[in-house]
């Protein structure tokens, strides 16, 4: 501690004045005391008091001297008292009550105590009368440069994105010096040391508008791009150093992490993509597409945003994303149209959530070089596969009337087989169930023909009725099956489907009597029920459809009788199977048959048949045996023959004709037989 006279200065009436607060005394001590001094009477003399900080010593050390002008009148005593006497910290200041002398006695902390307000008083040494008015005295203690600076914190640790713009970091440094504010020891000045990597350059700004020279903010700011890929982390050492004398610094680390932003496109790990969806299927994922993408994986610069650019102008499809996998995932989300597409090309683009950021050779990329960057793209062939419509009949469940059992090659039915998908006539058909084996369906037309008489009497026949199982066998990829029931009602007709009204009709030359039906429910569809070309080469029906036909012989027939089965089907679908017996004969110049047997009872005629062929033969064979043996045995088979012999008979009205007469006729018809007539008529009488 030193102590220096300067100025002995008078003072008076100052204590009350004194009082103001310390802070601003510490600053302006020496302007108050010239501005007291002016208009103060002079009574206390005392040099000021200069207390330098954290004073070496040696204690005690004489600081100043203490005079009152009362002192040519009295034998002072002079007494201190205040801070660093009687108050904390206690012990700093004496003074000799005679020579008033004032004495230090340890070294002090300006930072703790920078100004000690203290008093003195004088009395009376042996009245003890007070003298004067108190002498209230500032110590102001003179800073010397005892704090570096310091930072708060010391250390940093900080986060940054790689794709901060140019600029300031988020990122502000603070250091306070603890000496006297407004000096030089305490005035900071901060700088980089040292950076770790060295691009891109980290400076520091201040913050002046929050600053003051012992309590300064900065805050560190940068030119250029931060580069994730060539450096991921950056520590800076920064100092702060006061301008005292020596000059006292300390430093800060601040750890910066750089977080990598989105400086890499997602590509598509293949150009191309093939996959298939079944036809009008909905909501179905149908494919996967996986993205590479360099930056940090599930943040927002790797995760893929999809979109299908081409080729969904209908809305057919729609891609996500899978957040856990970063796949894109195609779902079909509308069923598609066979008939019109078949294979569709999506041409599908993948980018990043976040925008990309490039930085090339230490400076950010421009919008333009930015949006040069055209995200990768990926083109997905989606085939949609038909499924196979199978084929369908049109009547699923068709049943057919028949009134009595039919020889072998009758047509049953014939189905009309629609299939959206795939060509009609491609088409086979088989027979699914035919418990009797009585039918055979035709692999091409599906056409049933019966092989076997249908016996009523059957096991199979329940309910008089017949059931046959038809499928039919598209050709599609896989082939689909439809299936269709043939149910045949066997023995009486149903009041609802179409039958003759008369199945006996008679032919004079080439044109039958009209084939009448059971008129109710016209126009009906005609057709011969059979397969056998020689009896379709005989027959036709005119018209084919109508309330009515005509059943007309397509060449010359022997007489005789014939056996033509008829189909017969009304608007509803009901199948009439029907026998129409034809009587081919001789009319002369009559409609009728000559005689007119035609006006027979067709079950008379029937059981007159037997005995009458007996007859016949028996007379026949007594005239011809010998020279007609071979005709003869041709004639025996021939169902012509009843006709003849029917004719015969009726038309002679006895057995009684003359063997003449009979050897004519059979001559003629034994003539006719041998063209065509015996298959035809094979099978005829039972
Ligand atoms: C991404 O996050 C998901 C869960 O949100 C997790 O299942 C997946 O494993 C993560 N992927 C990576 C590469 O970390
Ligand atoms: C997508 O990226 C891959 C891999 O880099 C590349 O082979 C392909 O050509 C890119 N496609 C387009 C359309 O840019
Ligand atoms: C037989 O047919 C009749 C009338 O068509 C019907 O009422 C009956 O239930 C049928 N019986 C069987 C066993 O199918
Ligand atoms: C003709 O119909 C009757 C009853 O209507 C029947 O008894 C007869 O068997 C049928 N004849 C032929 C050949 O269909
Ligand atoms: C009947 O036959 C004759 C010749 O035999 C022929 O001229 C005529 O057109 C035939 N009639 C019909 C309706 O077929």
């Amino acid at each position: 501690m030193r102590m220096t006279f300067r100025l002995l200065l008078l003072l008076s009436l100052w204590t009350e004045t004194a009082h103001s607060d310390l802070r601003s005394l510490d600053r302006n001590l020496t302007e108050e005391h010239e501005r007291v001094l002016i208009r103060t009477k002079r009574r206390w003399v005392l040099s000021t008091i200069e207390l330098q900080e954290e004073d070496p010593g040696p204690f005690p050390k004489v600081s100043t001297q203490l005079f009152n002008d009362k002192s040519n009148m009295h034998k002072l005593r002079f007494s201190i008292s205040g801070q660093g006497v009687t108050e904390d910290p206690k012990g700093v200041f004496t003074i000799d009550p005679f020579s008033g002398v004032v004495s230090i006695h340890k070294p002090i902390d300006r930072e703790m105590y920078p100004v000690f307000m203290v008093k003195f008083d004088v009395t009376d040494r042996e009245t003890n009368e007070i003298l004067d008015k108190s002498l209230s005295f500032s110590v102001a203690v003179k800073d010397i440069n005892d704090n570096a600076p310091q930072f708060l914190p010391e250390v940093l640790h900080t986060t940054i994105p790689e794709n901060i713009q140019e600029g300031v970091l988020p990122v502000s440094l603070q250091a306070k010096d603890k000496d006297e504010k407004g000096n030089e020891n305490s005035r900071i000045t901060m700088r980089v040391v040292s950076q770790e990597p060295a691009s891109p350059v980290i400076t520091l700004k201040p913050l002046s508008a929050r600053a003051s020279d012992d309590n300064i903010i900065a805050q560190l700011a940068f030119t250029g791009c931060f580069d994730y890929e060539k450096a991921k982390t950056y520590k800076l050492l920064v100092e702060a150093q006061d301008h005292g004398n020596p000059a006292l610094s300390s430093t800060a680390t601040v750890n910066i992490a750089i977080i990598d932003s989105n400086t890499h496109l997602p590509v598509f790990t293949a150009t191309k993509y093939n996959t298939q969806v079944m036809e009008m299927e909905t909501n179905k994922e149908i494919l996967r597409l996986s993205v590479e993408d360099k930056d940090t994986p599930n943040t927002t610069a790797s995760k893929a945003v999809y979109k299908i650019l081409k080729g969904n102008e209908e809305g057919n499809y729609k891609i996500e994303t899978d957040l856990k996998t970063n796949e894109g995932v195609l779902t079909v989300i509308k069923g598609k149209d066979y008939e019109r597409t078949t294979l569709t090309q999506l041409e599908i683009s993948v980018e990043n959530e976040e925008p990309l950021f490039l930085c090339i050779d230490g400076k950010p990329a421009s919008p333009a070089m930015r949006a040069a960057r055209k995200p990768n793209t990926t083109t997905v062939e989606v085939k949609v596969i038909d499924v196979n419509d199978p084929p369908v009949f049109q009547q699923k469940i068709q049943t057919v009337y028949k009134k009595e059992e039919g020889n072998p090659g009758e047509v049953l039915y014939e189905p009309i087989v629609k299939d959206v998908d795939s060509d009609v006539d491609k088409i086979r058909y088989e027979l699914a169930d035919d418990p009797a084996k009585w039918v055979k369906v035709d692999p091409k037309t599906g056409k049933v023909t019966t092989v076997m008489k249908m016996d009523c009497e059957s096991p199979y026949v329940v309910n008089s009725t017949y059931t046959v199982l038809i499928r039919a066998i598209d050709n599609g990829e896989p082939p689909a099956t439809g299936t269709g029931t043939l149910v045949i009602q066997l023995g009486d007709l149903n009041d609802n489907a179409p039958y003759l009204t008369s199945n006996i009709s008679v032919m004079c030359g080439n044109k039958t009597d009209r084939v009448m039906v059971k008129p109710d429910d016209g126009p009906f569809s005609f057709s011969i029920a059979s397969e056998d070309k020689e009896l379709l080469s005989m027959w036709k029906l005119n018209p084919s459809t109508g309330s009515e036909s005509s059943l007309i012989s397509l060449k010359r027939l022997p007489y005789g009788n014939y056996l033509v089965p008829l189909r017969i089907e009304d608007q509803q679908g009901k199948v009439g199977l029907d026998t129409l017996n034809v009587v081919v004969c001789d009319c002369g110049d009559k409609d009728v048959c000559l005689p007119h047997f035609s006006n027979l009872h067709g079950a008379s005629l029937g059981i007159l048949l037997g005995s009458m062929v007996l007859l016949a033969l028996l007379l026949c064979c007594c005239f011809y045996w010998e020279h007609k043996a071979k005709q003869f045995t041709q004639y025996l088979q021939d169902e012509g023959t009843q006709t003849l012999i029917i004719y015969n008979e009726v038309g002679g009205g006895s057995l009684a004709k003359s063997l003449d007469e009979c050897t004519d006729t059979v001559t003629s018809y034994i003539s006719f037989c041998e063209d065509s007539c015996i298959s035809t008529m094979t099978g005829g009488i039972q």
